[in-house]
């Protein structure tokens, strides 16, 4: 008895391990190109693209009708052999032989992305099928492989995942961009931060981080904002402000490396300039606020900004891509004024008006990605702080009590994913880096 062998499956981009054989790839109709008697339809499957090849002669009648006139994304299964093909993208094509259609898309109602161009709002509305185009598709390889790096890096340095709650009964950054949430008969929020949780772990566990999504009802429409996103932040005990900036070059640092290392083919598919992203090394450029200021007000008398800049004030998206466009690698700003920043943070002994902390700016104008500092250690400050604040004392209470049992001097930072994707990237807006972003304006799909 013979027993017909239906061909190895395999992945697009595990192809050429199977150069000469035959093989079987499962997938989608990505684009079909007719000219008479010879078909060239290019299949995707998630890992890649290959263009087949198909000559009415050379394959059965039923293969080629299938074929011929089928509409994009229509879902296959296609039988063919591997051929190296120098001229191919991806540097093989295949000669296909059996292709089985397992549900085709309509003629009546196709697949509404076609690689012509479309608006952002339809594409938008479109996400759940956007995300198949290959630059999007680029885009979440190079989000995924910026989350395995981050994780890489604190697990291989002693940090341990501690995994903060995302109900919580107060405030970490601001009360005004909270999202309240039903909680039985109490009043929750949707966490801002994981930080005050992970200052908890720290002083159980030493090293510290965590990853997880974060919320805040940020009325801003601006390409660096989100309502939901995620964020890494690394916790440790007895850190001052010089070593959360020591971390956090090392962390961005350690991360470019990686894509580069890694995710090139889908960084230049994404069109991003890869010999900017050659530059970044340590150490980073180290300014304090008092010098941004001044940098700020040189950038205005040469009209390079709208607004004049004041000593006191909190840095606007303009005054940040302003500045971070003067570096090829991100920029360190310390030492802000305490009245612009979060409640927790330890003042400089030098001048308690400034606060003991850092926003790393992406270069090339991308801005903040990185905002930590060294936390209040005495108990007393602390709670003179939350009431300032106008913050709940008894919802601070657990946090408070880290003070006094054993208080430490302290300090972490946390990195938004997105702001991290959008630049590594090269991407003009935070709303490609994540499959289904969520905004002011957008909670569909
Ligand atoms: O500077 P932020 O507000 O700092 C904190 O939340 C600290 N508790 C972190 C810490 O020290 N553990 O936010 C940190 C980072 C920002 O630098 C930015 O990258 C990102 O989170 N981020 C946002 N990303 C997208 N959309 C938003 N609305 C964001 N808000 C902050
Ligand atoms: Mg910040």
């Amino acid at each position: 008895m013979t027993e017909t062998m239906s061909p190895t499956i395999t992945t697009i981009a595990e192809i050429g391990k199977h150069e000469g054989q035959p093989v079987t790839i499962r997938g989608w109709l990505y684009n079909l190109r007719e000219s008479g008697k010879l078909l060239f339809p290019i299949f995707r499957d998630g890992s890649g693209q290959i263009q087949g090849v198909v000559p009415k002669n050379a394959v059965s009648p039923e293969t080629f009708d299938a074929l011929k006139g089928l509409t994009q994304e229509s879902s296959v299964i296609v039988e063919g052999k591997v051929r190296a093909d120098k001229r191919a993208p991806g540097g093989y094509e295949l000669d296909v032989s059996n292709v089985q259609v397992l549900q085709k898309v309509s003629e009546s109602d196709p697949y509404p992305i076609t690689p012509k161009e479309h608006g952002v709002d339809f594409l938008m509305e479109h996400r759940h099928l956007w995300i198949r185009s290959p630059r999007q598709a680029a885009i979440l390889r190079v989000r995924a492989e910026i989350i395995k790096a981050a994780r890489d890096f604190f697990d291989d340095r002693g940090f341990t995942l501690t995994d903060p709650p995302i109900l919580t009964p107060a405030a970490c950054e601001g009360t005004t961009t909270l999202f309240p949430v039903d909680y039985f008969d109490e009043q929750a929020y949707l966490t801002q931060s994981g930080q005050l949780y992970i200052e908890a772990t720290a002083m159980a566990l030493g090293k510290v981080y965590s990853f997880g999504p974060t919320f805040r009802a940020e009325k801003s429409k601006t390409r660096r904002h989100l309502t939901e996103f995620w964020m890494v932040e690394p916790e440790v005990a007895y850190a001052t402000l010089d070593d959360v900036m020591e971390l956090s070059e090392g962390l961005i640092t350690f991360i470019v490396k990686r894509c580069l290392e890694k995710r090139r083919a889908d960084l230049q598919t994404i069109g991003r300039d890869i010999a900017k992203l050659e530059k970044i090394d340590m150490p980073f450029p180290r300014i304090n606020y008092d010098e941004a200021v001044k940098m700020l007000q040189e950038g205005f008398a040469k009209g390079a900004l709208e607004n004049k800049f004041e000593w006191g004030g909190d840095l606007g998206s303009p005054d940040e891509t302003y500045l971070s466009a003067l570096f090829e690698r991100p920029l360190m700003i310390h030492r802000y004024p305490a009245k612009v920043k979060a409640f927790y943070m330890e003042p400089d002994p030098q001048r308690p008006d400034l606060a003991l902390c850092v926003d790393v700016l992406a270069p090339e104008g991308y801005g903040e990605i990185i905002g930590g500092s060294q936390r209040m250690a005495s108990h007393e400050l602390l709670l003179q702080r939350i009431h300032e604040h106008g913050l709940p004392e008894e919802a601070f209470k657990w946090y408070l009590d880290l003070r006094k049992f054993g208080s430490v001097p302290h300090g972490g930072f946390g990195m938004g994913i997105e702001r991290a994707v959008a630049w590594i990237g090269g991407l003009e807006h935070v709303r490609e880096t994540i499959p289904f972003p969520r905004t002011l304006h957008r909670l569909y799909p």
